[in-house]
């Protein structure tokens, strides 16, 4: 291989970039990312887009909902996958009520979120007339933002749990309306989590950025997962959509007691594994 295709192949992946991935028909792979050590794993990937989800709060810091996770949680791990990825375009959750009460505050945050972490876009949830002024601002403002619809985890309480959103025509209707809408406010992508089949179909063709689906069928542009889950590790969170691409839990259980068990038997460490005097 040429030195010439490898820096192509490691240049910076741009919004635009993902806009015209859509357009050739090509997937884009996403994934989420919350610490440093994972995020240099997947910087020697091909992954098109590293994601600092608000699920850390469930997934890493131990949170019923990801309501309490807040811009400084967000930044603070963000920072430290930024330290290390330097294809994947990053882009960080704003967490609940970042950006809800007005567009000044969802400037503010949103711009530490830019400068702190160095992200190169923000995610918000919701297509609402309200969201759609926030994208409006915070584009205007020259911040990336990518859209999130169907199941959107920082509304549970209103929604009263998990569940696949969009199956009943109403919803249905306003969903397809709102991407629309967040394409027309500025957004650059939109995931669509949860919801059937047709519909992720009906709305990827509905507009022109992609979408990147969680639970949303294989007619979405692209597919984000949460890392932690198809690696194995978040054991006992088992969704229809979920696939595991290894089995890390096991494997991480496996070694410990092999850790255990030498240190207990004397075998561990060996005199290869010592210094001599
Ligand atoms: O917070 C998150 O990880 C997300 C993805 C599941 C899309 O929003």
């Amino acid at each position: 291989m040429s030195s010439g295709h490898s820096q192509d192949r490691r240049r910076r992946v741009t919004t635009r970039e993902l806009v015209a991935m859509k357009e050739r028909g090509e997937r884009i792979a996403v994934l989420t990312c919350y610490d440093h050590l994972f995020a240099r794993l997947l910087d020697g990937s091909e992954v098109d887009v590293v994601l600092v989800g608000d699920s850390l709060g469930q997934v890493i810091l131990g949170y019923e909902t990801t309501l309490p996770v807040t811009v400084d949680e967000m930044i603070h791990h963000a920072s430290a996958v930024g330290r290390a990825i330097t294809r994947a375009l990053l882009v960080v959750d704003m967490p609940f009520l970042s950006f809800q009460v007005s567009d000044e505050e969802a400037l503010r945050n949103a711009g530490r979120i830019m400068k702190e972490a160095g992200a190169g876009a923000v995610k918000l949830e919701g297509g609402d007339e309200a969201a759609c002024d926030r994208v409006r601002a915070l584009t205007r403002a020259g911040i990336p933002v990518m859209g999130h619809l169907g199941l959107t985890p920082q509304s549970v309480h209103r929604f009263g749990g998990y569940g696949v959103r969009g199956r009943e025509a109403a919803e249905a209707e306003r969903l397809l309306r709102e991407a629309r809408a967040l394409e027309e406010a500025g957004c650059f992508s939109v995931v669509l989590e949860l919801m059937p089949t047709p519909l992720a179909r009906k709305v990827t063709e509905a507009i022109s950025i992609p979408t990147i689906g969680i639970g949303a069928g294989p007619a979405c542009d692209g597919q984000v997962l949460v890392l932690p889950d198809m690696l194995g590790l978040n054991e006992g969170f088992e969704p229809r959509f979920l696939r595991r691409f290894a089995e890390l839990g096991e494997a991480t259980r496996e070694a410990v007691d092999a850790y255990v068990s030498a240190v207990r038997e004397g075998t561990y460490p060996s005199e290869r594994e010592s210094y001599e005097g």
